[in-house]
């Protein structure tokens, strides 16, 4: 009896300390208002009304809990410090015939507001269960409320049978050989940029793993996502419902390797971080800038400076969070991934600034926005 006494108070004292929390500790455990570590892994940040709604990959303990047992989950917050856990955003489901079937691997859910059809519609990577990571599919659910309950709709490889803008009529005739297709050498790397995988997905549609969307300020929404086999980023124009793809796309950065992608618009020009490819294991971030989102991205290296910034302080990205009400403050968020315990993964926000047209992020141990400039 004592020993549940004991054990209530501290819960409480825990919920109270996280309740009243008003500083960022990346990497630390982050209780939830119940005193739980926050559960939204490879996560984005919708702000609706007045509030901040967090969506993020639900795992559960163990290795086992890479793979999506429960779905995707929400919180809520109105100062980014204290969140509030709305529960399952998107359930999986136990019908073995879903494509969202317990088992299956759902990966970086984002979550827009449609200001025309006032749906919130949610993205994500979804691989279809026992097929590894084989299908790269995007996925797509839908719900009348930020928080949920999302009905699924459908998954998508996208721009099946459509050409990127950005792509030589001549590169459209080519022939995919077999052999050309498993080459590492840097004519290859040639043959990457100039279409070869884009043609080869062209029937069926082109890959599509880590993503990301974004909405600019014409309401128009894009999917980013890593595609031909990770070598490429490709983006994606999304419908007026942000429900499907217009078949308007473009390739970025071929052949470089990108992945994890996360977008902001500052004072009219895109920025893009992104990480290598190496699964689970942190590399050194990457970063482009463009006057379109069309392209030319232009590189601009590695925005993580200081101890560890090869390994992005031991992270990769996931989101960019412009602060509401504060000009010019954004927030890097990022994962630190734990594969052999899913749950244990921590979250790695740090701020987001400007040296010129650079992006750059440093590590704090612990930080608020009161500490960020320009109010
Ligand atoms: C990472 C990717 C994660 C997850 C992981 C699986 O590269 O960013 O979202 O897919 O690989 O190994």
């Amino acid at each position: 009896m004592r020993k549940q006494i004991l054990f209530y108070l501290l819960t409480v004292i825990c919920s109270i300390q996280a309740y009243g929390q008003q500083e960022f500790r990346p990497g630390s455990l982050w209780p939830d208002q119940d005193g739980k570590h926050i559960n939204a892994h490879g996560g984005g940040i919708l702000y609706h009304g007045d509030t901040y709604y967090w969506f993020g990959e639900f795992k559960t303990e163990g290795k086992a809990g890479n793979k999506a047992l429960v779905g995707v989950s929400c919180y809520s917050s109105k100062d980014l410090y204290s969140w509030k856990n709305e529960g399952i955003a998107l359930r999986v489901e136990n019908d073995s015939t879903s494509e969202i079937t317990k088992g299956c691997v759902i990966e970086r859910p984002k979550v827009i507001y449609n200001r025309k059809t006032k749906k919130f519609v949610l993205w994500f990577h979804l691989e279809l269960k026992g097929q590894g990571y084989d299908a790269a599919r995007t996925a797509v659910a839908v719900s009348d409320h930020p928080t949920g309950p999302y009905r699924y709709i459908q998954s998508y490889r996208p721009n099946s049978k459509t050409w990127p803008i950005n792509f030589d009529k001549a590169w459209q005739t080519k022939a995919v050989k077999e052999s050309d297709l498993k080459a590492h050498t840097d004519p290859w790397r040639k043959e990457v940029a100039e279409g070869l995988f884009v043609r080869r997905d062209f029937e069926k549609g082109q890959m599509s793993r880590d993503m990301t969307l974004f909405v600019d300020d014409d309401g128009k929404a894009y999917h980013i996502h890593a595609a031909e086999e990770n070598l490429t980023l490709h983006i994606s124009e999304l419908s007026d419902d942000y429900l499907s793809f217009t078949g308007k796309w473009a390739t970025l950065a071929p052949a470089g390797h990108n992945e994890a992608p996360a977008l902001v618009k500052r004072n009219g020009k895109y920025f893009l971080i992104t990480s290598g490819c190496t699964g689970w294991e942190p590399n050194a971030a990457r970063s482009f800038v463009s006057n379109s989102i069309w392209g030319p991205w232009i590189s601009l290296g590695n925005p993580a400076r200081g101890n560890n910034a090869e390994r992005t302080f031991e992270s990769q990205s996931t989101f960019i969070l412009p602060v509401h009400g504060r000009k010019d403050q954004y927030i890097f968020m990022a994962d630190r991934w734990v594969p052999e315990n899913a749950i244990d993964g921590r979250y790695i926000w740090l701020p987001l600034t400007f040296e010129g047209d650079k992006p750059v992020i440093k590590w704090f141990d612990q930080w608020s926005l009161k500490q960020l400039a320009t109010p």
